[in-house]
């Protein structure tokens, strides 16, 4: 029997950030230590969606080998036999899937992909005029005239991504669990209309311990000047964001700056508080306990500024950590990991693809 499939990936069109880290890379990590053995992981780097927004195309190819190595230095064994590191655009089954199945996606399930209008709008915040409303179809049509059709169909692509293994488990942050459902909804349709093709795929809640006696919460890191939104590496200015490359000083000064409110008191709000709710999240996830005994320990603290330097202490010390690990990777090993990962997967996938192929009636 083939092990369950544990899939995600990370796109490289910037270097990873604290929020990636908490919110994939780390659940991925500690999934494959304490199940060792039990599934196979697969970790691989989207490079096909990494231009889906803008980038710098000179960076690309080395950006996406650097990102991989920041998965080893974030704890993932690569020696482990069950493991699969890769590149996807070294996989051409990936695209050939993503046109068939976007044969079979609608429309109107893309336009409702929540991250597409966000990128949409953030675009033209940068280029033209701003539009307040953007949930009602009118306003994304607006948005959605100088986008490209490569954003537009991402989800589509990120449904091959998974599907073409039949990922079990997807772990994801909160803002990509949507297109994790969408991926499952496309299965579930041609599954009905061509018998078995793919197995369902479910979002992995992330180990984050934030919330006591609840079900895992989706990790939801913000931006440090902008609380309000999700720290991204696709922010242009990064100054509201870690990167897991970053000196840890420079990080430390970030966590002292961050934006907060005047109320000094140090209650986990993520609605009324959302800048200081999220250093209480980032202390958290960094200790592995929950936000409500983070609040506990400062519950007497009446001004901000002791506890943004005890979270300011704790991610130098995570970066410095960290970074010595990034060091110490062994890049010729881990390319050559990444052929035969490659090689192992392109099997995988193509007989995916040969399935779906004779599915659909293109092969005998
Ligand atoms: P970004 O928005 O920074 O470009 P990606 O969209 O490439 O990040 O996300 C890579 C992975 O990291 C996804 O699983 C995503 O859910 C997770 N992730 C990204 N940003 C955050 C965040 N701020 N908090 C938690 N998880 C995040
Ligand atoms: N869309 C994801 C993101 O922006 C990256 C991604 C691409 C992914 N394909 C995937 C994540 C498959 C999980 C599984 O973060």
């Amino acid at each position: 029997m083939s092990k369950p499939v544990i899939l995600t990936g990370l796109r490289a069109n910037n270097d990873l950030h604290l929020g990636n880290y908490l919110g994939a890379i780390r659940s991925v990590v500690a999934l494959q230590k304490h199940h060792a053995g039990e599934y196979q992981v697969n970790m691989f780097v989207p490079d096909l969606h990494s231009f889906t927004t803008p980038i710098d195309h000179g960076k690309l190819y080395q950006q996406t080998l650097e990102n991989i190595k920041l998965f080893v230095a974030a704890g993932l064994d690569v020696d482990d036999p069950n493991t699969f590191v890769y590149r996807q655009s070294a996989i051409p089954a990936h695209s050939e899937m993503t046109w068939i199945l976007s044969c079979f996606t609608y429309y109107g399930e893309l336009r409702r992909m929540t991250q597409f209008k966000e990128k949409a709008k953030q675009h033209k915040v940068e280029g033209e005029s701003v539009l307040d409303n953007t949930d009602t179809p009118e306003a994304t049509e607006d948005l959605a005239q100088h986008m490209t059709a490569g954003l537009f169909i991402y989800p589509v692509l990120m449904a091959a991504d998974i599907l073409l293994y039949d990922t079990k488990y997807v772990p994801v942050g909160e803002d990509q669990s949507q297109h994790v459902e969408l991926a499952r909804d496309v299965a579930v349709r041609m599954n009905n209309k061509f018998g078995k093709l793919f197995d369902l795929p479910e979002v992995y809640g992330t180990y984050n311990h934030t919330s006591e006696g609840k079900d895992p919460v989706r990790l939801r890191i913000r931006d440090l000047v902008n609380p309000e939104k999700k720290m991204s590496k696709s922010d242009a200015s990064g100054k509201g964001v870690i990167f897991l490359t970053e000196s840890p000083a420079s990080a430390a000064k970030k966590i002292m700056s961050a934006t907060t409110d005047s109320d000094n008191k140090i209650v986990y709000d993520m609605e009324k508080k959302p800048g200081i709710s999220n250093l209480i999240q980032i202390a958290a996830s960094l200790r592995g306990v929950s936000t409500e005994g983070v609040c506990r320990e400062y519950k007497d603290q009446k001004q901000y500024g002791p506890f943004k330097q005890a979270v300011a202490d704790e991610v130098e010390k995570f970066l410095t950590l960290f970074q010595e690990k990034l060091a110490a990777v062994d890049e010729k090993a881990l390319l050559q990991k990444l052929g035969t990962g490659e090689a192992a997967m392109n099997k995988t996938a193509n007989a995916k693809l040969l399935l779906v192929q004779k599915a659909v009636g293109l092969r005998p």
